[in-house]
């Protein structure tokens, strides 16, 4: 792991008055499991009686394939419609149409009109921003906003930052993975700065995902990352492990909940739900 890493300073927690969360979920890279994870967690909390939507801001779709949603192309059925100059706060979220859990979970789906969002952005004023300011303006009554984000550290992660409270980071247990992190790291810390985000919003951990213990050198890399984590105070969760019926699942626009609910690796999320529990409810024993 680089310097930078070890270098780093944490930041204050910006819990609101109503704590209400917005979750980051982003990674530099491709591929790590933001999205898989977004969806886990979201249907967990929902599971919890929590009141929980996913906003995604990938061009890429997955989300929407992930949940079983229909493919969309009509802006105005996307976060397009939010980023849209003339949005009048009506969040076009879908229900998944599992049975479960009760409507607790929606999605305001991404898609291929992301790609336009950003090439608009850039003409528009505020564009770090508008996230934010939709949500102050429009606020969704959602006890958690989960916030899944594309792979390009460009100005919809920025858009995202700038609107959230709480950061996830998912990273694979390769050397490459884990040196990709020290650029977010950096990323994050200058977008913090360069925007003026007072308080941060506070990095809740990293998240090993896909680990697969039969690997010597995931194994090698596991054992060190949480102490090179905590020299900087930055939380790591504990792993959730590789299983290819997370993406059996997925084909199936389910959670892995739902597709095989007896599966171990379904309470591989249930530390990050705890804390996530705890920081809604204000009961935050931990500190962080
Ligand atoms: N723990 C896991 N075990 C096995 N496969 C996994 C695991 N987590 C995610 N996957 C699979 O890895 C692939 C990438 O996951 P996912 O789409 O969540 O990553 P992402 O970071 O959102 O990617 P992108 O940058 O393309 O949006 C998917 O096929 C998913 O099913
Ligand atoms: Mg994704």
């Amino acid at each position: 792991m680089s310097t930078f890493i070890a270098n780093l300073d944490s930041v204050t927690p910006p819990l609101t008055a109503q704590h209400k969360i917005v979750l980051w979920i982003g990674a530099n890279a491709g591929g790590v499991g933001k999205t898989t994870l977004a969806v886990h967690i979201g249907y967990e909390m929902a599971c919890r009686g929590f009141d929980t939507a996913i906003l995604d801001l990938d061009s890429n779709g997955s989300m929407s394939l992930f949940c079983g949603l229909p493919r969309s192309s009509k802006p105005q059925n996307t976060m397009a419609a939010v980023f849209a100059e003339n949005f009048n706060g009506a969040w076009p979220l879908i229900t998944p149409s599992w049975g479960e859990p009760n409507g607790k979970l929606q999605i305001c789906p991404g898609g291929g009109v992301m790609s336009k969002v950003v090439d608009d952005l850039s003409s528009r004023r505020r564009r770090e921003y508008i996230l934010s300011d939709r949500l102050s303006k429009y606020p969704l009554a959602h006890n958690l906003v989960i916030l899944d984000c594309p792979a390009t550290l460009g100005s919809l992660n920025d858009a995202a930052l700038a609107a959230a409270t709480h950061l996830l980071i998912p990273v694979q247990l390769t050397y490459k993975s884990i040196k990709g992190s020290d650029g977010l790291l950096e990323w994050y810390r200058a977008a913090c700065r360069d925007l003026a985000l007072e308080p941060a919003p506070k990095i809740l951990g990293f998240v090993p995902n896909q680990f697969d213990s039969a690997e010597a050198a995931q194994r090698r890399i596991l054992a060190q990352l949480p102490d090179k984590l905590a020299k900087i105070k930055i939380n790591c969760y504990k792993q959730i492990r590789y299983s290819s019926e997370f993406n059996n699942a997925s084909g199936k626009g389910l959670p892995l909940f739902l597709y095989r609910g007896s599966h171990d690796a379904c309470s591989d999320f249930s530390v990050i739900c705890d804390d996530l529990t705890n920081l809604i409810k204000g009961e935050d024993k931990r500190g962080i």
